[in-house]
């Protein structure tokens, strides 16, 4: 029996979602041939200049029919392209717009894989277009700090180089299909608490060494066409009204020349919004009559026009704004019509949707249970809600109304077949202020002592309905309460793994959760993730070994909560809207590892089903920079993945330094006894600090250790190299 939805729609009905889902307002006229945008602009009314710097509905921002200029389309998300939402969607015609519900971003950073990278963003662009979308609204990479944080499943890792590896490959395959990224949300939008209105501080080694660098990247080297101005303060300044942001970092200093948006209702006034780098104001409405907005009373709608007429305001001003939003439009083709034509839910979509799933899945632990032995079992009980439960429409701004979503449950009947009874039973039930229900775990128990071996499938949710208002856990607009398991599951686990200690406990969520309660007993901990549309099918391969797992980790994750150095160095914000991050550099694995705090299971973590030798580690510093070599070998039973994990660290600096940081990684498969060489040729950004009394970077002269391993905290070769 499948459960995959076949892949092949009547083109017609194809024909008819692109022309309606995507379709944009048609100018009066096509558009001219122009010289230059410089030369289009001087053909435009100050009005029709207006036009273009704000919304003119949810996902659209205005454009010139009198001039043929089309509005620009855009959509959400980071994982997905997100049903429609524009005044061209009309829902009685049911027309099908589901996408490909892709791993989120965690998964995808757990995969440590920036060809994958490359490939998310390839079929983001490749669906974007065909529902005839300008600009995508991703990748989200804000930096994962604080366990809390809501939105920390839409993003990818707490290290600086990893988000910068996988945000460059991702902007790059989105906007090789001809449409833009909106690279956000800028900057350091690392909580929900309060998002419009938060202040967040911190000093400037910490700005730029671990929180500018993958907007830097995905800049400077992805060539990311949009970014995305965060919700929040920083420093004192609403992030869409802030010249140090805007202009002298991302212009001045990163050379960007896209267009900034503004995230939606991140505006809250025209001055000195509108003096300012911020290109476009997007938003649904500023308070109008819900589903009236009137989009001319935007902060930087009509009111510029008597601006610039009574001479408060320069019309160059303006003519920058429009300039950078016409060079995107040139960019995406906009004008030209020679767009790709993109695809829509192929296998070849399908197919990386799995591959991502396969290689996110992180095995924590395993003491000999996996993977589990199908010819052994006669009977597997699945046991949990979340083994029977789809996440894709849930979490906000990033929900996909996917073509399919197999479960874990569907997931693992698929693959056993009727070789194996699989029995199920929830245990648990998801609900507000749900707690542990004795007669479901005495079911659940019961279910565990009768099977050969238990799946449990729990963790976190992203609501308890598709609905903005029921986001929960691992969402949009709200940060979680703590870190511990909802609706009893705890206590459930305990049961489950009394009643059978042959029972793996596989997690979903964007991130850790407090495991102290049950982790001593459990044999094998397997952290899933939500691993979009064929992530059920991706954790049954895994746990049969049909995938050998080769996930690891892109976040620490702590004992507890207390222990994150979010919460350890400094504190959740309070009614003072103050987000102070006094932990500085020393986020995740940094703080763990200079602290000397043991976490449950560390940054860069993730065991296999086969084994790697570490050997022949040689380093030489050269004119080419700091050459590093060694051998990497299958000493195990089966064919695996592996993250090759290599960090510096400055064993003499005159300010403080993380004890290690990461500098580089390699992804190697190999078969079992099979051997190759791993090189890495590290520059001197590899091992420079920003030095704020000198202005920059600077590589203080002095030794450094170079540290090579499966982990951060399995170090297996180092040497030293003095510089
Ligand atoms: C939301 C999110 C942003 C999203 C935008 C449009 O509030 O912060 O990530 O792209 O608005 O939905």
């Amino acid at each position: 029996m499948s459960f995959r939805r076949s892949s092949w729609f009547p083109l017609a009905i194809l024909a008819v979602v692109a022309l309606v889902a995507g379709c944009r307002a048609a100018p009066e006229q096509a558009v001219p041939e122009f010289e230059s945008v410089e030369s289009l602009l001087a053909q435009m009314t100050l009005q029709e200049k207006v036009d273009m710097i704000h919304a003119n509905s949810s996902f659209t921002s205005g454009g010139v029919p009198r001039l043929g200029i089309p509005e620009i389309v855009m959509s959400d998300g980071p994982h997905g392209v997100r049903h429609e939402h524009t005044r061209y969607y009309d829902k009685a015609t049911g027309v099908e717009d589901a996408s490909t519900y892709l791993p989120v971003g965690t998964a995808l950073a757990a995969t440590w894989n920036e060809e994958l990278g490359y490939d998310i963003g390839a079929v983001l662009g490749s669906e974007a277009a065909y529902r005839g979308k300008d600009i995508i609204l991703g990748p989200g990479i804000n930096i994962i700090r604080d366990p809390l944080n809501g939105r920390n499943f839409e993003y990818l890792t707490e290290d600086p180089y990893l988000n910068s590896r996988l945000a460059v490959g991702y902007v790059q395959g989105v906007q090789d299909q001809g449409v833009a990224t909106s690279v956000k949300h800028y900057i350091a939008n690392s909580l929900e608490y309060e998002r419009r209105f938060v202040n967040v501080e911190m000093d400037e080694r910490t700005f730029r060494e671990i929180y500018l660098p993958g907007f830097r990247a995905a800049v400077q080297e992805g060539e990311a066409l949009t970014v995305m101005a965060a919700y929040n303060k920083f420093r004192g300044d609403w992030c869409a009204q802030s010249a140090f942001l805007l202009d002298d970092v991302l212009r001045g200093e990163l050379g960007f020349e896209g267009l900034v948006m503004s995230d939606w209702n991140a505006v809250h006034e025209t001055f000195p919004t509108v003096l300012v780098g911020l290109d476009i104001e997007m938003g649904t409405d500023l308070g109008q009559e819900w589903g009236k907005p009137d989009y001319g009373a935007f902060h930087m709608g009509d009111v510029v026009v008597g601006l610039v007429e009574g001479g408060t305001v320069d019309e160059a001003v303006i003519d920058r704004k429009v300039l950078n939003i016409l060079r995107v439009m040139e960019a995406i083709h906009i004008f030209s019509g020679d767009r790709p034509p993109g695809a829509y839910n192929t296998p070849e979509h399908q197919a990386v949707a799995r591959k991502v799933a396969d290689q996110s899945i992180v095995l924590l632990k395993n003491e000999a249970l996996l993977p589990l032995d199908r010819g052994g079992l006669e009977t597997l009980a699945v046991i949990g809600a979340n083994a029977d439960r789809k996440h894709a429409g849930g979490g906000g701004s990033s929900q996909v109304k996917a073509f399919y979503e197999v479960t874990a449950l569907e997931g693992l009947r698929n693959l056993l077949g009727d070789d194996v009874e699989v029995t199920y039973v929830p245990g648990y039930t998801v609900a507000r202020e749900a707690a542990a229900d004795p007669a479901m775990i005495r079911e659940a128990a019961a279910a565990a002592a009768a099977a050969d071996a238990v799946v449990y499938v729990g963790g976190l949710i992203h609501g308890y309905t598709d609905e903005w208002d029921d986001n929960a856990y691992d969402a949009e607009v709200l940060d979680k309460p703590d870190m511990m398991l909802p609706f009893g599951q705890d206590a459930l686990i305990q049961a489950v793994l009394e009643a059978n200690p042959r029972t793996v406990v596989v997690l979903q969520s964007g991130g850790p959760v407090d495991m102290r309660a049950w982790e001593p007993d459990t044999p094998a901990i397997v952290q899933a993730w939500y691993g979009g549309m064929d992530g059920g099918s991706a954790l049954a391969a895994v746990l049969f070994g049909d995938v050998n797992p080769s996930g690891k980790l892109p976040m620490t994750f702590p004992r507890r909560l207390e222990e994150s150095p979010a919460h350890a160095l400094a504190s959740y914000p309070d009614e003072n809207l103050l987000i102070d991050h006094t932990e500085g550099l020393f986020v995740g694995y940094r703080y763990f590892d200079s602290h000397d705090v043991e976490p449950a299971f560390a940054f860069g973590h993730g065991l296999s089903y086969t084994s790697f030798d570490y050997s022949d580690l040689e380093v030489s510093a050269g004119d080419a920079g700091v050459e590093v070599t060694l051998r990497i070998t299958n000493t195990g039973p089966v064919a695996g993945g592996e993250v090759v994990q290599l960090y510096v660290g400055d064993d003499e600096s005159s300010l403080p330094r993380p004890a290690k940081e990461l500098k580089a990684f390699d992804r190697v498969e190999l078969e079992p006894g099979a051997s190759t060489s791993v090189s890495f040729v590290l520059g001197d950004d590899a091992f420079s600090y920003y030095h704020p009394d000198r202005g920059g970077w600077f590589l203080e002269p002095g030794s450094f250790t170079i540290q090579v391993g499966s982990s951060s905290r399995d170090i297996r070769v180092r040497d030293r190299v003095e510089l």
